[in-house]
Order: structure tokens, then C-alpha cells, then sequence
């Protein structure tokens, strides 16, 4: 024992001494008071008498600290007899009021500074009634400052194999000693082998407050790509335990790609040869990972990608296929891949059988095939002068007419992508010899003398048939109307009739002739008569044209006295009928309707066209023109 310790054991012995026998003195206190930095504490002692009635004599009040290195006290305070003496030269000379009530004694020291955070002792003495002392604790609270988060910046891998750095957390200036708590998404992260590391380290300050750094070091996973860190600082205060929270902070997660996508971008809907197309390829690691991309027959083909996007130019069905893109980090394990087949559809060009043209007898039957190889069931339509004349990949030609000769096109579709289409064509071409439209072979006509009467001849035939003109005796006539296409000739002569006339028109190709027979009686004008029915006598049919004469002489003077006096105004129906007599008199054309009834040559029906008219007039009339004779009947 040191001599030191020897006088501290006596005192202490001493001190224990005289509780034992002078114990009327009793003090109590708490065991500690709390205050915040800064602010007044109150200790508060009380003091009373047990074994001595009424109050001792004398009583003294003294309150001491402890020297903090060497341990001795120091007193601050001393009060007896009325000499109150805050002692000088200390601490809490200045610092400190002692107010004393009903047996409390309170000491109250102003702007508690950390250093007060320690041991006080409060001594009441009575001198022979006994002296007593407690040592109550002041704890001072000084709250620490917000902890501030740093999040780490770079990412971190999930294939670090030990636990990375993920934030780093302050707290300045608290007191006493508090701590930090670490959160993953509001859950508390307690420090696992493996898994959490936390390293918190303390500093003192140089006011003697605490500051602590804490670091949290964590095993990431890829879904720790969305979560939220934070710290909180935990503190003492006053009674109570009072935290505060950082702001949170997410970090980068480096992690591999673990699901591969390949898609078509372009174009939308089904690829046809031609195309552009377009595959992108997509994973979900972090950072985003680039592609290889490469047929799947040929894996180790790296195709020329940018982007992520493989474009092909102009795919042929060569480019069909399945194709596979894969990361390009090859720690990637193999099976995260992209697949997908891609489909070109095709249409080549139609190929027609018979080739571009082919030529058919009359009469003849053709088949005729459109095919183009496709990739999908194809739909064949034929059409002829744009009309729809047949379905399907074959055509049938039955009994070939010249209707049927002309161009086929064959418009070849694919219903399923409706961008492929092609088509082709045949050109059929119907050969026959001539042949003349109508079906008489011989006309009989009647015309008045000097008249003028168009022959009209129109063949049909492949090739183009010709037509000539062969007139019995010295009759002048000559071509008005000629036509000719590939099918057909069309031949109007005009021959003025001067005396009975017999004409010839003979059409003629390769393939043969046909030959029609025109014979024209010429009839002298004053005779012509109209061949009544024989029952009726000639003499009946003069006095009825007598009759009719007078009647027309009378109405004409009529008229003209009616006309001179002006009552009657020139009316369009009586011009009219003096037109059409006088037209259909000079314009007859002599043709034969396909249909007519050949059976009787004498009422074939003629056409008589009037061009002054549009040539659309057809009125019928009979040959022999009958009401032609009779216009007073009109
Ligand atoms: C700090 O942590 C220790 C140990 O878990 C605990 O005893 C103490 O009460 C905590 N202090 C605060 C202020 O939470
Ligand atoms: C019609 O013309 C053809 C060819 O020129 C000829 O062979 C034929 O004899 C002619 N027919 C008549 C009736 O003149
Ligand atoms: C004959 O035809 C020509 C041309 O079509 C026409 O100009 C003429 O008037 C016609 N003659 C008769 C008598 O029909």
C-alpha cells in the first residue's frame, strides 16, 4: 500500500466510523439527475433528523467535485451560521446558486458544460448530532447531429464473393456514446457472417463529444437493385431514447443477364422476301450487356449486329431461319440465350403455260396453267378485257370463237400476305378462215333507178381477212367505208343504180374464203308500186292513189292559203316528215342482220341508217318501203 492509498483507506474508514455512531443526521438524494448540454441542472438533497428532537445547534452545508485526475475533492460551496462562500478559483465559482427549502438543499449550476457530466456530493453536517453525505451522478445529453448517408457510387457486382462496401454513415457531436443502426428497406440489418459487416468506429471530438463513422458492408443480390439503405443514430436523452433517420440511398447493382429476349422489330406483320428486317435482342443485366448474334446452324458466324439489332437488307427465303443471340460477357452461362425463327414468304413470277402467245383453230380447246412457286397457298384469278373469266391455277378454252382470242392475264395472290402478288399472261389467238356476218349468201334488192344503195360486206377471221369487190358489167361504185382489225374487215361500197346491178364480195386469208351475192333490180321511179296482195285489183290501188293525190293537192292549197295569212305557224312536225322522206330516200344501207329470217329473201329486213342522224336511226323499213309510197296515210 502506498501512502496515498493508506490515507484514503483511513479517511474512508473514518468517514464509515462516524456514520456508525452519529447517524441522527440522514441525507437523501437521487442517484442521478439528467440535463441537456447547455441548459440549468437542479440536484436537490434532503436532509433530516432521526434520533434528536427538533434541529441540532449547529448545521454546516457543503457541496464537493472530485479533482478528475487525482480524485480529491475540491469543495465549491460552503453555508453555516449564516456564511454562505461559493468557493473561489473552481469550476463553478460563478456557475452555480444554492437555494435551501424545507430541508432541501438544491444546487443549480447555469449553462451545464459537458464536464459536469460527473459525481457531486452534497455533506450535511451537525457536528456532534452527526454528519451525513450523498453523491448524486449529473448526467449531461448533448443529441447528435442528423446522420448523414453516403451511398457508393460504382456499382456492385452480385459476383463479389464477400460482402461490399454499400454506404457509409456519419453522426457528429452527440453525448453520451449512441449508436447506429443500419436499414435495408425499413428492416433493420444486423451484422451475418457472409452476408452484413458492420464497422462503426467512435471519435471523440474536441469538446469531448462523440462522433461515429459507421460503414455497412452487404452481399448484394440483383433485387437490391430497388432497395433503399439508410442508417439511424439512436441517443440518450432525459428519460427516453430518442432516434433520428438518414435519407436513403439506392445503390447500382452490377449484375449478369439471366433472361435473353430476341424479337422482330421490323417489319410488323408477316416477312416477305425483299424486306427489311430487323431483330433486336434484350436481356436485364446491369449493366446492359451486349449481344453476338449468329444463325443457329452456324454458332460460331458472328453476324454484323449494331445496337443490339441485327438488320438484314432485302431478305431472300435464304434468310429464313432461326437465329440466336447471346451475351457477349461469356461468364454468361450458356443457356441465356435469345431464340427465334424467322419466316421470309415468297412469290416467284407466274410462269404460263402456253407460253406469251399460242394460237388456236376455231372450235379448238385449250388449257391453259398459271403457276408461281410461293410459300403460302396462293390464289389464282384469270381475267380477259378486266373481266374475271376464270379461278385457279388452270383455264379452260372450250370451242374456240373470235371472243375467245385476246389476252390473259393471270393474277396470282397470296391471301395470307397480301404484299405478294404476281401475275403473267398468254396471248391466245384464233385462226379461221373468213366468214361473213350474216347468213345469206345471196341478197335480192329492189331500187328505184338513180338511186344510190350502200353494199356493206363485214367479215370475220383470223388473219385479218380481205375483201374484195366484183361487179357484173360496167357499173361504177366505189369504197365508202373500209375497217380492218385483227379479227375482222368491214367494206361499205356505194354504187348508184343505173340499171339491174349484180355484185360479188369475196373475203379471203390463208385459211379460206366466203363469198356473198348482191342482186338489185332496178325499178323505173313512175311505176313503183308497192306488191299488194293479190286479191286486191291494180284498178282499186290507182283510184286510192288518185284519191290521195286530189287530197293532197286540196290540203297543200290549204295550207299555203293558211300559211300566207299567217295562221298557221310552220310546225316542227311537218317539217319533220318532209326531212325523214327526203333522207330516207337518199341514204339505204343494204346490210344483213345476223338473225334475220333467211327463209324468206323477200321480207329480209333492212336497216336503213341515217348519218345525218348519228347513224343510230334504225328504222326498220321493208324493202319495198310501202308507207314510203303512201306518205299522205302519215
Ligand atoms: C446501444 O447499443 C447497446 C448495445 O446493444 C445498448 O445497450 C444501448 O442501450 C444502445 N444505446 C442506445 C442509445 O440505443
Ligand atoms: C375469191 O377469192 C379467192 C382468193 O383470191 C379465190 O380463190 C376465189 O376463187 C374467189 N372466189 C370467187 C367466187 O371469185
Ligand atoms: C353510204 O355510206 C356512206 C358512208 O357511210 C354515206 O356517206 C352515204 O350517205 C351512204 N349512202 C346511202 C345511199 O345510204
Amino acid at each position: 500500500m502506498t501512502i496515498q492509498q493508506q490515507r484514503t483507506f483511513l479517511s474512508l474508514f473514518l468517514v464509515l466510523h462516524v456514520w456508525s455512531v452519529w447517524s441522527d443526521v440522514e441525507v437523501t438524494t437521487q442517484d442521478h439527475f439528467e440535463v441537456y448540454l447547455g441548459d440549468s441542472a437542479e440536484m436537490v438533497c434532503h436532509y433530516n433528523f432521526t434520533e434528536i428532537d427538533g434541529e441540532p445547534e449547529f448545521l454546516m452545508f457543503q457541496w464537493f467535485v472530485k479533482e478528475k485526475n487525482s480524485g480529491s475533492r475540491i469543495r465549491i460551496y460552503y453555508a453555516a451560521d449564516n456564511i454562505v462562500i461559493v468557493d473561489p478559483g473552481t469550476e463553478y465559482t460563478g456557475r452555480i446558486q444554492v437555494t435551501f427549502d424545507q430541508h432541501k438543499i438544491q444546487l443549480t449550476i447555469l449553462e451545464v458544460e459537458l464536464s459536469d457530466n460527473r459525481e457531486f456530493i452534497c455533506q450535511v453536517n451537525g457536528l456532534s448530532d452527526g454528519t451525513m453525505e450523498r453523491r448524486p451522478h449529473l448526467r449531461v445529453f448533448a443529441p447528435p447531429e442528423a446522420p448523414v448517408i453516403t451511398g457508393v457510387q460504382t456499382g456492385i457486382s452480385v459476383t463479389n464473393e464477400m460482402p461490399s462496401k454499400v454506404a457509409t454513415c456519419e453522426a457528429h457531436n452527440g453525448f453520451p456514446k449512441f449508436n447506429i443502426t443500419w436499414y435495408r428497406n425499413n428492416m433493420p440489418l444486423v451484422s451475418l457472417a457472409g452476408l452484413v459487416n458492420v464497422w462503426t468506429s467512435y471519435m471523440v471530438e474536441s469538446r469531448g463529444m462523440y462522433s461515429v463513422q459507421s460503414t455497412l458492408e452487404y452481399q448484394v443480390v440483383k433485387e437490391d437493385k430497388n432497395a433503399n439503405f439508410s442508417c439511424e443514430v439512436s441517443f440518450f436523452v432525459p428519460g427516453a431514447i430518442r432516434t433520428v433517420e438518414s435519407s436513403s440511398v439506392g445503390i447500382t447493382i452490377h449484375y449478369p443477364p439471366t433472361m435473353v429476349e430476341l424479337w422482330r422489330e421490323l417489319p410488323q406483320g408477316l416477312v416477305k422476301e425483299g424486306d427489311i428486317v430487323a431483330l433486336r435482342c434484350q436481356g436485364d443485366g446491369n449493366p446492359m450487356p451486349t449481344f453476338i448474334f449468329s444463325r443457329k446452324e452456324e454458332p460460331n458466324v458472328e453476324l454484323d449486329s449494331r445496337g443490339n439489332v441485327l438488320t438484314l437488307q432485302a431478305v431472300s427465303r435464304r434468310d429464313g431461319g432461326d437465329y440466336v443471340c447471346r451475351p457477349r460477357d461469356t461468364t454468361v452461362p450458356k443457356e441465356v440465350k435469345g431464340e427465334m425463327q424467322l419466316t421470309v414468304h415468297y412469290l416467284d413470277p407466274a410462269v404460263v403455260v402456253p407460253k406469251e402467245s399460242e394460237v388456236m383453230l376455231k372450235g379448238e380447246d385449250l388449257t391453259a396453267s398459271c403457276n408461281a412457286l410461293s410459300s403460302e397457298q396462293t390464289s389464282v384469278v384469270w381475267y380477259k378485257d378486266g373481266k374475271m373469266v376464270g379461278r385457279g391455277n388452270m383455264l379452260h378454252l372450250q370451242n374456240a370463237t373470235y371472243e375467245t382470242a385476246g389476252e390473259y392475264i393471270c393474277k396470282v395472290t397470296v391471301p395470307s400476305v397480301p404484299a405478294l402478288h404476281t401475275s403473267g399472261s398468254v396471248h391466245i389467238v384464233v385462226h379461221s378462215g373468213p366468214q361473213l356476218v350474216g347468213k345469206t349468201q345471196e341478197v335480192h334488192l329492189e331500187e328505184a333507178l338513180g338511186r344510190m344503195v350502200n353494199l356493206s360486206c363485214e367479215a370475220r377471221g383470223h388473219p385479218a381477212p380481205s375483201i374484195t369487190w366484183i361487179f357484173g358489167g360496167s357499173q361504177s361504185w366505189y369504197e365508202v367505208f373500209s375497217k380492218s382489225t385483227d379479227h375482222m374487215t368491214h367494206s361499205v361500197v356505194s354504187v348508184t343504180v343505173k340499171s339491174d346491178i349484180f355484185a360479188m364480195c369475196n373475203t379471203s386469208n390463208d385459211l379460206g374464203n366466203d363469198v356473198r351475192a348482191f342482186s338489185i333490180k332496178a325499178i323505173p321511179l313512175v311505176t313503183t308500186s308497192a306488191p299488194f296482195s293479190p286479191a286486191e285489183g291494180s284498178g282499186v290501188i290507182f283510184v286510192v292513189i288518185i284519191l290521195c293525190l286530189l287530197l293532197l293537192a286540196i290540203l297543200g292549197s290549204l295550207l299555203y292559203f293558211l300559211l300566207k295569212k299567217g295562221k298557221i305557224p310552220c310546225g316542227r312536225s311537218g317539217k319533220q316528215d318532209i326531212s325523214t322522206e327526203k333522207t330516207a330516200k337518199d341514204d339505204i344501207v343494204v346490210e344483213m342482220k345476223e338473225n334475220a329470217n333467211a327463209k324468206s329473201e323477200d321480207t329480209v329486213l333492212l336497216k336503213a341508217i341515217n348519218p345525218e342522224k348519228n347513224g343510230t336511226n334504225d328504222q326498220n323499213v321493208y324493202a319495198r318501203r310501202p308507207h314510203q309510197q303512201c306518205t299522205c296515210a302519215a
